[in-house]
């Protein structure tokens, strides 16, 4: 068993790994185009950052055409229907989902896919930027590599998108339960940006939206352990910190993975959303004795080569 001190260690473990690599990756800013590019970003972004640096979480209206998400959302809603391009669904245990990698993960998964949405809490569209037309402009919009290259200070690699639509039913999974992403406790990196575009207007608690904690990232609860009850962040934390993003179509919301967040359970309406993360390395530092597989992203050749910059595909699949 782990001791306080050693989960203090595997945090700065990770976060000098983040730097590390963080070193390597800013030689990008030796091509005079790239340092360029960086300190427009840097000059722009300057109001954005700084309140990001405070909250922890921003969102930010109308950054994307709201025809293109509704144009996604209609595609995701016809592979669903049609049982097309589906991620495999981790059978429940009980009415919980454990995270996939969780040493009590279960490695069945459902064969029979009627009635799904009385069976899984969540369901996700496989290899989501080959099978997503519209999906390619969302994560490489100018205005959001733009935010994010002023954080990182170089430019970004993609290194998590998913493309989720959760059910309102009586299923929880760990994503439902307060939490922090990374370690320790966890092989993700230690600093990851999140960007997250709601495929539906999210205005109550009842819709499911992201919660979190404003400020977390800068007064966290232990690091002990990475997930906490409902109770535990009562007690801790004073109400006004506790916070929910409302968003609408064409929103962005951006966060942190060191920020205590939970995804809301929607109880009235489903609720589809996609997140991506953006990172200065793989965000899987350690795939050594997991025993799930951490699934690549691929790219189609032809959307790469539209990219201002390639390095942002860095770590991507091309076919
Ligand atoms: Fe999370």
């Amino acid at each position: 068993m782990k001791t306080t001190n050693n989960y203090l260690v595997d945090h700065f473990t990770a976060l000098k790994k983040y730097y590390t690599d963080l070193a390597v990756r800013l030689d990008l800013n030796q091509t005079p185009s790239i340092a360029n590019y960086v300190n427009e970003c840097v000059k722009k972004e300057h109001k954005w950052l700084k309140q990001f640096e405070n909250d922890g979480l921003i969102t930010v209206k109308n950054v994307v055409d709201k025809t293109k998400i509704l144009d996604i959302k209609s595609e995701v809603e016809e592979f669903i229907t049609e049982r097309k391009h589906l991620n495999p669904i981790r059978k429940p245990q009980g009415k919980f989902v454990v995270p996939s990698d969780s040493k009590k993960a279960t490695k069945e998964f459902l064969e029979d896919l009627t009635n799904l949405e009385s069976k899984t809490p969540t369901v996700s569209i496989q290899d989501p930027l080959i099978n997503l037309k519209g999906l390619f402009s969302l994560v490489f919009h100018d205005e959001i590599i733009s935010k994010i290259t002023a954080y990182f200070k170089t430019l970004p690699m993609l290194t998590f998108v998913k493309v989720v639509k959760h059910f309102p039913n009586d299923f929880q999974s760990s994503v439902n339960e307060w939490h922090v992403d990374g370690p320790p406790g966890s092989i993700g990196s230690s600093k990851l940006l999140k960007v997250i575009y709601y495929l539906d207007d999210i205005n109550n608690l009842d819709e499911g939206p992201y919660c979190y904690i404003k400020g977390s990232h800068l007064d966290r609860m232990t690091y002990n352990k990475r997930s906490f009850s409902d109770n535990e962040i009562n007690n801790y934390y004073p109400e006004e910190k506790i916070k929910q993003a409302y968003a609408q179509c064409g929103d962005v919301v951006f966060t942190r993975g060191e920020l205590t967040h939970k995804a809301g359970k929607p109880i009235t309406k489903p609720r589809t959303l996609i997140i991506v993360n953006y990172c200065i390395h793989e965000e899987y530092l350690d795939t050594k004795g997991l025993d799930f597989i951490v699934d690549k992203i691929k790219i189609k050749k032809q959307d790469v080569s539209k990219l201002k910059f390639q390095n942002l595909s860095d770590n991507l699949i091309k076919i």
